[in-house]
């Protein structure tokens, strides 16, 4: 049987693909104010600005392409039994070869209708507009967890946490809950690493290994941990 390994990935595991990070750009994030573009408030007082700015992020999404950090996890499948939780909404680790990957803040590729949040579509191509309605009729909005809204794939989340072998936090400042808690449900004796440039404030426990490298080149490092410890 094979060990499970569990990842909470963040906006810094896409940063070496040329995605923006959200903190380190000040709040800013690509020239807009995050709360104005990804909260119901922002889509209530401007539905228009929100739509255009996820159309951007579309758009931009078509010409990036997942990096060796993306392909290391991939590649872990092969020793592991792996599920990527990211927090990401772009579909890098898809697109890398991951095959377990739920997304906690949605995704960017698809779209839901304001009347039922359980309708939700695939968008093709990058435009989602005003006036692109569900079957039933309503206003489509983006298929993302916004500001102030519920995380509804937390729990499953928490469970699958529960159950790690080893856990990978990768790329996240940790400062936006309740994924940033998830690391309190890694068992007590399980391993943690942690890749980042800029390491982010944990929880102490035993058997936490910090790497204060960017994603790929630290996650290369994690892997051979790992594989030394785990595999024979
Ligand atoms: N390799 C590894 N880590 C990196 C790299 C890199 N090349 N570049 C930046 N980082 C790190 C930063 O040091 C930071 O700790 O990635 C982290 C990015 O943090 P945030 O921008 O806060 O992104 P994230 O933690 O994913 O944000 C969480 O906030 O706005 C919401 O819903 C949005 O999912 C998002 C959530």
């Amino acid at each position: 049987m094979k060990k499970k390994l569990v990842v909470l990935s963040g906006a810094g595991i896409s940063a070496e693909s040329g995605i923006a990070t959200f903190r380190d750009a000040n709040g800013l994030w690509e020239g807009y104010d995050v709360m104005e573009v990804a909260s119901p408030e922002g889509w209530r007082k401007n539905p228009e600005l929100v739509l255009d700015f996820y159309n951007q992020r579309r758009k931009n999404a078509h010409t990036v392409k997942p990096n060796r950090g993306h392909e290391i996890l991939a590649e872990l499948e092969k020793d592991f039994d792996v599920t990527v939780i990211t927090q990401n909404v772009d579909d890098l680790h898809e697109r890398a070869g991951s095959t377990n990957v739920l997304h906690l803040h949605g995704k960017l590729f698809e779209s839901r209708s304001t009347l039922d949040e359980n309708l939700i579509y695939p968008i093709e191509g990058w435009e989602l507009n005003l006036g692109d309605t569900c079957e039933k009729g309503s206003q489509l909005r983006p298929n993302i967890v916004w500001f102030g809204e519920a995380v509804p794939m937390i729990e499953k989340a928490a469970e699958i946490t529960e159950k790690a072998d080893a856990f990978i936090v990768v790329g996240t400042s940790l400062v936006v809950y309740p994924a940033a808690g998830l690391v309190h449900y890694v068992p007590k004796l399980a391993p943690v690493f942690v890749v980042d440039v800029n390491m982010p404030e944990l929880p102490k426990r035993r058997d936490l290994h910090l790497v204060e490298e960017k994603a790929s080149t630290g996650l290369a490092k994690v892997a051979e941990m790992l594989k030394y410890r785990f595999i024979s």
